[in-house]
């Protein structure tokens, strides 16, 4: 088979928002407990966290997490998780029907954060509590002004403000199962009048309001309408949420879910800008995937009701996870016109690219792979992509281009950066490229991620899975079912 792409250096989708390649740590299972955060174990740090994991996950270079939920968020007092540590309280996690001991809260994920340098994208809880715990919230993070909030942060050893800019308000409010679940109505008013104390405490920040779950929701459409038409004009971003698995071992559907994906961002930018358009408005609201992923290995997993840290959510990726997760990277850079933050949900154990044992090993799974070099070489110019292939289509009518590619270039390092996935279980594709614009440019690198099985699994004595370097020749061919980089230089 033969593919071509083509591109025009006149023709830009858009800036990458480094916040594309954002994360996401829940309070849920072995996330923090077991995961960033292990005191006992032998590479902890003084504040208790994993050297071991911290490393990993520097090498993802995630400029922004979100936290401390998720579902999680919405039960959540975010004082039991500040001062003290000694006296912080045990509380029945209802989302996750664990106990949180709160042994760690925003004052030890701030410190955190700062070690693996990133920001944090911070969600308050709109299912128990609401505008006022939220604005208290700020005030603890962001002020410096003579307050109660502001003195117990001080008091608690902070003395500088955390400076946390980017905000969710609430978590998945359209979920029968999200605590404080709520109808559209009811979210919009609470989300615009916890949004307007919010930004009257500090007018710098930047606010998330939830859209929908998932695409599949009934009320998908209307709940964006509807909380729209409340909160346009006090929020920046609205959220998407979407996870993927290959549930009937159908790998060629599997593999082509980010056209799905992409027809989901798009449907959900076309809303935003209909409520623009209704309000007569000049502002933009643009999108915020803060939570993605495949998931539905660990589906069924059992645990001890109330235990502490539980092993929950612990999917173990394969080859083929690997492939979908780097074909969704390319979707949300080919969107990033109007993607502007996006969350992989989640970083550690949970859903996660890296994986722990307790008092362990930790080790990287088959989709910490297209992540990283994604996060470390998809920053720049993203450009409008023509291919010319064949396709096929999926039975649910996914029309799927063998080849998904994005096409990003960076003026200041000289360098023209392809991310592409060749979705044919069958065949190699020769590939030409047509690169207006950038005539002069050289193939100087190319990484190629493939296994001869769809299904294997990196566990923490065995990486079968793992990036390879491909010898450059005259011509370009893409393997049968890989994820590849190609670096230009020009
Ligand atoms: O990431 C796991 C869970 O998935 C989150 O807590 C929730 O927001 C979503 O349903």
């Amino acid at each position: 088979m033969k593919a071509e792409i083509i591109i025009n250096k006149n023709f830009i989708v858009g800036e990458i928002d480094k916040r594309i390649y954002g994360s996401f740590i829940e309070h849920i299972g072995r996330a923090v407990y077991g995961g960033i955060y292990e005191p006992t174990h032998k590479t902890a740090d003084n504040n208790g966290f994993r050297k071991d994991v911290l490393e990993f996950v520097k090498k993802l270079n995630v400029p922004i997490i979100r936290y401390p939920g998720g579902n999680f968020v919405s039960g959540y007092n975010w004082e039991d998780g500040t001062g003290d540590k000694t006296k912080r309280p045990k509380k029945l996690d209802i989302a996750w029907s664990s106990t949180e001991t709160n042994e760690v809260g925003l004052d030890d994920f701030q410190k955190w954060a700062k070690q693996v340098g990133t920001d944090i994208m911070m969600a308050v809880n709109l299912g128990t509590r609401g505008p006022q715990d939220a604005q208290n919230l700020v005030e603890y993070c962001n002020l410096n002004t003579d307050t109660h909030y502001v003195n117990m942060r001080k008091e608690n050893g902070f003395k500088e403000p955390f400076g946390i800019k980017t905000w969710c308000l609430g978590n998945e409010m359209d979920g029968p199962w999200q605590i404080g679940h709520k109808t559209a109505e009811e979210y919009g008013r609470i989300a615009t009048e916890t949004a307007k104390l919010m930004k009257c405490a500090d007018p710098d920040i930047e606010l998330v309001v939830c859209g929908s779950s998932n695409y599949d929701m009934p009320t998908f459409g209307g709940w964006e309408l509807s909380v729209l038409d409340h909160a346009y004009d006090y929020v920046d971003y609205i959220s998407l949420h979407q996870y993927y698995g290959n549930n009937n071992d159908n790998t060629s559907d599997f593999l082509a879910r980010s056209v799905h994906m992409d027809a989901f961002i798009k449907s959900v930018a076309a809303i935003c800008d209909a409520a623009k358009a209704k309000k007569h408005s000049q502002k933009t609201i643009n999108l915020s995937f803060d939570e993605w992923n495949i998931w539905f290995h660990s589906n069924g997993t059992k645990f001890d009701k109330w235990s502490v840290a539980p092993a929950i959510l612990e999917d173990v990726y394969n080859f083929e996870d690997a492939l979908v997760v780097g074909s969704m990277l390319i979707t949300l850079q080919n969107n990033c016109d109007r993607v502007k933050i996006a969350c992989l949900a989640q970083l550690v154990n949970v859903i996660a690219p890296i994986m722990t044992e307790n008092e362990g090993a930790a080790w990287v799974q088959t989709i910490f792979y297209p992540f990283m070099y994604s996060s470390l070489n998809g920053r720049g110019t993203a450009l409008k992509t023509i291919i010319n292939c064949d396709s096929y289509t999926t039975t649910d009518n996914f029309v799927a281009p063998y080849i998904e590619a994005s096409v990003i270039y960076n003026e200041e390092k000289r360098e023209l950066v392809i991310f592409a996935v060749n979705r044919s279980l069958d065949d190699n594709i020769e590939l030409s490229l047509n690169l207006e614009g950038f005539e002069t440019a050289n193939l100087v690198e190319h990484i190629e991620l493939y296994s001869d099985n769809l299904k294997n699994v990196n566990t923490k004595d065995n990486t079968t899975v793992y990036p390879k370097k491909r010898e450059i020749g005259e011509k370009l061919a893409l393997k049968k079912h890989s994820w590849n980089m190609l670096v230009y230089k020009y």
